[in-house]
């Protein structure tokens, strides 16, 4: 069942105490309707990709009540503070280096050393985030591969039963997403564009870049840009991935019963649960990453997941991992 809840303050309270116990809850931007849960949370940011049916793990926004509290989490630079003072709160989403201390989940950035963020102008999702008191990670609220939703109905019709509640907030103002900016480079690079125009952000900052000309010698940053190549967090030992049995020097990423033999072993489930090793994957990689070595092993077996529901996402980003190297 999905609560249908009104702007009232006892409804907001009761969405943030849905979010606080790591259920999802849809509720308005200016943009378009996002797909909500705690993000420090890594089961509850995992649901939202089981919601979604999303095949893969794209990295989600994390949406903050101010830029001070986002930039406790990333390391802001002299261009995002002068962006966040002009167009915060509202349509822009900023791409930057996560702090060390950042406590979103890794799920939610889909293991980049890099955080989206962004403060959006909408008076419920500010009163949400404000009532949860910490950054609420949140994708469009569409199904995966259908169009973004704006407003409560269109949500619904996507998602009701999969999600706990939708806040009612009315129809987006702006309609289409936020636009995204990576500014984790040397030049700030559109990887999205969206509700606050390229020439705006030109007039405000200067140079901007986007998408590359033919013959550009430059390296292409558009690997940073998930829908299109992929850098994502890769484990620095070689990957093994479907293994049904283990050598001597490989660590092991385990899901359900742990392959015998192995002297490192991370468990993703021990129950066999797809949610619960979809929270843990990236924390696993780099931990594995981490204790491997020291432990003179040379290498990372990751055994079987079952490629259907979230273990399809799982299993994209193993292989991605693996190739990646
Ligand atoms: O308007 C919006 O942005 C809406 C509302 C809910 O805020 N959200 C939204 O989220 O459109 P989503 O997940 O549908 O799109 C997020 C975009 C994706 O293209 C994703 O690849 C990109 O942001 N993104 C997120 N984190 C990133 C990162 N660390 N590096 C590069 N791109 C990132
Ligand atoms: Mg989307």
């Amino acid at each position: 069942m999905t609560d249908l809840l009104n702007r009232t303050d006892r409804d907001i309270t009761h969405a943030a105490e849905l979010l606080r116990a790591g259920e999802l809850v849809a509720f308005g931007t200016e943009t378009v309707y996002g797909l909500g849960a705690d993000a420090q949370n890594p089961t509850a940011v995992a649901k939202i990709f089981e919601a979604k049916g999303r095949p893969h793990f794209n990295p989600l926004i994390c949406h903050y009540e101010s830029a001070e509290a986002a930039f406790a989490h990333v390391h802001a630079t002299p261009i995002a503070e002068k962006l966040a003072d002009t167009f915060w709160p509202g349509p822009l989403t900023l791409v930057l280096p996560r702090r060390i201390t950042c406590p979103v989940a890794l799920l939610a950035g889909a293991g980049l050393d890099t955080l989206a963020i962004r403060v959006p102008a909408h008076p419920i999702a500010q009163r949400l985030i404000a009532a949860l008191g910490r950054p609420i990670a949140a994708p469009s609220a569409n199904r995966s591969g259908r169009i973004s939703p704006t407003t409560a109905a269109h949500v619904l019709d996507q998602l009701e039963g999969r999600i706990a509640a939708i806040i009612d907030s009315g129809p987006c103002r702006v309609g289409v997403e936020s636009t995204v900016l990576d500014l984790s480079g040397p030049t700030p690079f559109l990887l999205r564009p969206g509700g606050v125009s390229l020439e705006a952000l030109q007039a405000n900052i200067g140079e901007v870049r986007q998408g590359l000309t033919p013959g550009q010698a430059e390296a292409p940053r558009t690997f940073r840009s998930p829908g299109l190549l992929v850098s994502h967090y890769a484990p620095v030992l070689p990957l093994r991935i479907n293994a049904a049995e283990i050598a001597a020097d490989e660590a092991l990423l385990a899901f359900g019963a742990p392959l015998a033999g192995a002297s490192l072993v991370y468990q993703l489930s021990e129950t066999s649960s797809l949610h619960e090793a979809a929270s843990r994957l990236f924390e696993g990689l780099h931990w594995l990453d981490d204790h491997a070595a020291a432990r003179g092993l040379r290498a990372i077996a990751a055994m079987k997941v079952p490629d259907h529901a979230l273990g399809l996402a799982i299993n994209d980003r193993l292989a991605r991992a693996a190739a990646g190297q």
